[in-house]
């Protein structure tokens, strides 16, 4: 592969109109790049995680944004309280806008990976992973999901969060799955828009990202979802047309949407890591499509570039990434940024562009004028995080996302005025039924008791059986003394994230053994069987799917897996 073979037909691509700029702010700018130091600008673009700086660093390096990963989180507990994240904003804040030493200083802003609801905070709203919301394909709701999503993160001090996943994923061993809408472009396409529209508000009104709204990141720019036998930060193997019509419906949406950040992907097209692809980042994105707004690098992707390190990649910044995502690398990198810019290596031009993108994303969030996180938000906070409402909201789509595969001898609705046997590992697991990126990175630690409002599959079958004069019995192994009348078995994957949950193939039987077993053993008995699966992806398990009588593909519904009981009883 050549330089040469590296480029796109920009002409092929459909035209993009993006929210225009404000002259007001570009003058703003300019008056305060014209008082800042090298080092400050160096400082801009990274982002440090928050494992690994801490407040006063921040300052001394006049760093531009925090992120929180997957599984960081204030003081290392992951089950954080509230008043801790918060309390770490401030801190933050404060110490961006410190003006000593320098002649003007410049708040931070702090990203997270809300991608269903908060779900790094204990006790916020976890809605269905993205796969069952393509599944619902109704993008009302998305967008109400989006906006409760914005709500939360204010409470806790957050700015941005890396959200929506528009990727399309064609290759179901990917571990990435669940983070993808629908392997169908038109339904990303139609989803991206209205999710950027719910975090950040409608542009050219008043509410853009004004109260309530936090910036969104369109993610992984671009083909994420297509790379070869599902590998994690693989190769894309697609031809340029195949990008567009697949792999690229959700960002022409979502750009129109006004989304504010593109998160570049960890895979590669062409041969070439999209961290380092000038042609997509630069050529098409800023220059064809006019994007104004900010690439930010995912999580130290700028070190697979070759020649290069997690602290030294001067390509990234050349090819067009405007921050870099160095959570433990940012000091490292601070340094060799310095010296490529003294060597010529990094022209000045192209890091003030980066610095001028970084600015704009600021004004335009409101947060030169901003009070400290803490003050941004007026009454109890509290009454906002995981509340009946915004519940409410989460059962239903998880109402909407279930998809019924089977239901023979008309079995569904089930009758709650009987005796139900509730067998399987997933029916009284919040964990499972929330999956990966949810408080930690893999997920799957999680207590119901930070959760007030939450339900497992479990939970809202005796919610409803109770109301009706039923009984439950609840065996996991799915023995019984007293003979049910039906049985609900709920199953599915242990959750993962990224990388850790590639298959190698989609008929892994070693691992629904033991449900296999049960579902035969119910069927044996002459047990009409309702079989649950909690997934995030299609997986091979027609043994299970033969066995039971009835089949729901539930994905993962997050904590509001009881509503999945509203569904499958009649009233
Ligand atoms: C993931 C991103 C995520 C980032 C920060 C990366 O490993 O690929 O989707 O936003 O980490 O947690
Ligand atoms: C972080 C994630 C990140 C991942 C990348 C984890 O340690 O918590 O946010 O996406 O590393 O490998």
């Amino acid at each position: 592969m050549t330089e040469r073979d590296l480029t796109v037909t920009p002409d092929l691509w459909p035209e993009i109109k993006v929210p225009a700029l404000d002259p007001a702010i570009e003058a703003r700018i300019d008056d305060i790049m014209s008082k800042m130091t090298l080092e400050q600008k160096v400082g801009q673009v990274i982002q440090a995680d928050s494992d690994s700086v801490t407040p006063e660093e921040v300052k001394q390096y006049w760093l531009g944004s925090v992120l929180s990963g997957g599984s960081s989180a204030p003081g290392d507990d992951a089950f954080a309280p509230m008043d801790a994240w918060i309390a770490a904003a401030d801190a933050y804040w404060e110490a961006s806008v410190d003006p000593e030493g320098v002649e003007i200083a410049i708040p931070i802003i702090w990203g997270i990976d809300a991608v269903h609801g908060h779900a790094n905070l204990a006790g916020a709203t976890i809605f269905p992973h993205n796969i069952g919301l393509g599944a619902a394909n109704d993008p009302d709701l998305i967008e109400d999901i989006a906006r409760i999503t914005a709500e939360e993160l204010i409470v806790s001090g957050h700015d941005w969060t890396f959200a929506p996943t528009i990727a399309t994923p064609r290759d179901d061993r990917w571990g990435r799955t669940y983070e993808g809408y629908s392997e169908r472009p038109e339904i990303v396409r139609a989803y991206a828009a209205r999710i950027v529209y719910g975090l950040q508000g409608r542009p050219d009104t008043d509410g853009f990202l004004g109260d309530g709204r936090v910036i969104s990141s369109a993610k992984h720019y671009v083909g994420d979802g297509g790379t070869l036998d599902g590998i994690d930060q693989g190769e894309t193997q697609a031809t340029e047309q195949q990008m567009i019509d697949i792999h690229a419906q959700g960002y022409f949406s979502a750009l129109e949407a006004g989304v504010q950040t593109v998160m570049s992907s960890f895979s590669s097209w062409q041969g070439r890591k999209m961290h380092g692809h000038k042609a997509l980042l630069t050529d098409l994105l800023k220059t064809h499509w006019q994007f104004d707004g900010v690439v930010v690098g995912d999580w130290d992707g700028h070190g697979q570039l070759p020649d290069a390190s997690t602290t030294d990649c001067p390509d990234a910044l050349m090819a067009g990434l405007d921050m870099y995502m160095a959570p433990g690398s940012w000091k490292g990198l601070h340094a060799s940024l310095l010296g490529h810019l003294q060597s010529g290596r990094i022209t000045l031009h192209r890091l003030d562009d980066a610095v001028r993108r970084i600015l704009r994303l600021k004004f335009r969030a409101g947060l030169f004028d901003a009070p400290k996180p803490s003050s941004r938000i007026s009454g109890s906070p509290l009454r906002l995080l995981g509340s009946q409402d915004h519940a409410d909201l989460a059962a239903e789509a998880v109402r909407k996302s279930a998809v019924l595969l089977k239901n023979s001898d008309r079995l569904l609705p089930l009758n709650p005025a009987g005796t139900i046997l509730v067998s399987g590992s997933g029916a009284d697991d919040l964990g499972m039924a929330c999956g990966g990126w949810t408080l930690s990175w893999q997920g799957g630690r999680l207590d119901s008791r930070d959760y007030p409002h939450a339900e497992t599959v479990l939970t809202g079958i005796h919610r409803i059986v109770r109301t009706a004069g039923g009984k439950v019995l609840h065996r996991p192994d799915g023995r019984f003394r007293r003979r049910p009348d039906v049985a609900i078995h709920v199953f599915g994957e242990r959750p993962y994230a990224e990388f850790r949950g590639d298959l190698s193939t989609l008929d892994d039987r070693s691992v629904y053994r033991r449900d296999a077993e049960i579902l035969q053993r119910l069927r044996g008995a002459g047990i009409p069987t309702l079989a649950i699966f909690l997934s995030g992806r299609p997986l091979w398990i027609n043994p299970e799917l033969n066995a039971a009588t009835a089949f729901v593909a539930a994905f993962l519904p997050g904590t509001s897996a009881g509503a999945l009981a509203d569904l499958i009883f009649a009233p």
